[in-house]
């Protein structure tokens, strides 16, 4: 056990995501448990810059495992791309005598914090938050499964309407360079067509299966885009369709922040119980310079290294799965 951890401070960081209050309150109440201090640093790695904290008390954290969003605040910051701006952050961690960090982000936020602890060798466990799943080294991220909820009851009402007027809907959804949501809620909501940047999309082959559609007379269509993918978003595949198809009625609807909010799914408040409780138990086993993740319902650590490079591998038989079902 490492006996010398007494205070450690938690940041939020990168893109919110539903479950991060949920993740927070576990680490906190875990740290207490073990007699350790808690420091909550504001907007990510600002917070630790500009020496910006509140402390976390067991009553704190009440009351906010079912709110989306983060009660530290979260934010990316360019300052802590500086050496000045580390060398700040540290001084602080030091005068606050503060012994290890626990931060909850995504790849930019384990990518900060592997640069931190080969300067400073401060103890840093990472959590992956963050809605897009793009993560190497756990089965979900934290906020993944509340934003999928979201975009499936987003385009469930559209499909209503759709039916309604015999229209063709474009849905652009999240995913910064990653196709988790897009290919996962397609599947969930029957989508005609999922474009997604993992694969490179061939406009003649939706166009090809929309004359088809046309000549089945569906009366409603959904075509789901991820905002990364290499076609360039819902308002291109839109204009294409149109060009080829003017028979159909299109409209385009792009989900936007609406997947970053929400008050976190069960599964979501679970995980991240689980990850913030097992980010205290491994640092006072003396880890760091990893990131805790969920594999197979089993606690997992997987270096800073692995966890940025190594993207998450998408499950791309899905795809068949959705165009055989779509049918
Ligand atoms: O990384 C999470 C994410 O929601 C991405 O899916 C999205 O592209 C990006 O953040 C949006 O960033 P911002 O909130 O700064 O506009």
């Amino acid at each position: 056990m490492n006996q010398n951890i007494k205070t450690i401070g938690i940041i939020t960081s990168g893109g919110d995501a539903p479950g991060m209050n949920a993740c927070i309150r576990a680490i906190t109440r875990s740290a207490i448990n073990n007699n350790i201090r808690v420091l909550g640093f504001k907007r990510g790695y600002n917070g630790l810059i500009e020496n910006d904290f509140i402390e976390l008390k067991s009553q704190s954290v009440s009351n906010i495992i079912q709110r989306g969003g983060t009660i530290l605040k979260t934010a990316r910051s360019e300052q802590f791309k500086t050496k000045a701006g580390r060398e700040k952050a540290f001084k602080n961690l030091e005068a606050n005598q503060v012994d290890a960090l626990v931060a909850i982000g995504g790849d930019g936020t384990f990518t900060g914090a592997s640069v931190f602890i080969d300067e400073f060798n401060i103890p840093i466990i990472g959590i992956p938050g963050t809605i897009d799943n793009d993560l190497y080294g756990t089965d979900n991220t934290i906020g993944y499964d509340t934003a999928l909820n979201t975009v499936v009851e987003s385009i469930d009402k559209l499909r209503d309407t759709a039916s309604s007027h015999g229209r063709l809907f474009v849905v652009e959804v999240m995913g910064k360079d990653a196709g988790f949501i897009a290919l996962r809620s397609g599947i969930a909501t029957g989508a005609e067509a999922i474009l997604i940047p993992e694969t490179t999309t061939y406009i003649n082959h939706l166009l090809e299966k929309l004359a088809n559609e046309q000549a089945k007379k569906k009366n409603s269509s959904i075509i789901l885009v991820a905002e990364g993918d290499d076609f360039g978003g819902a308002y291109k595949v839109a204009e294409a369709v149109k060009a080829v198809h003017p028979e159909y009625d299109i409209r385009v609807t792009v989900l936007g922040h609406i997947q970053r909010g929400g008050s976190p799914s069960a599964y979501d408040r679970v995980l991240a119980s689980r990850l913030g409780a097992g980010a205290v138990d491994y640092l006072l086993k003396g880890k760091q310079d990893v990131m805790v993740g969920l594999i197979n319902k089993e606690l997992s650590l997987t270096p800073f290294s692995q966890a940025i490079k190594h993207n998450q591998k998408l499950n791309t038989q899905l795809l068949d799965l959705a165009d055989i079902l779509s049918i």
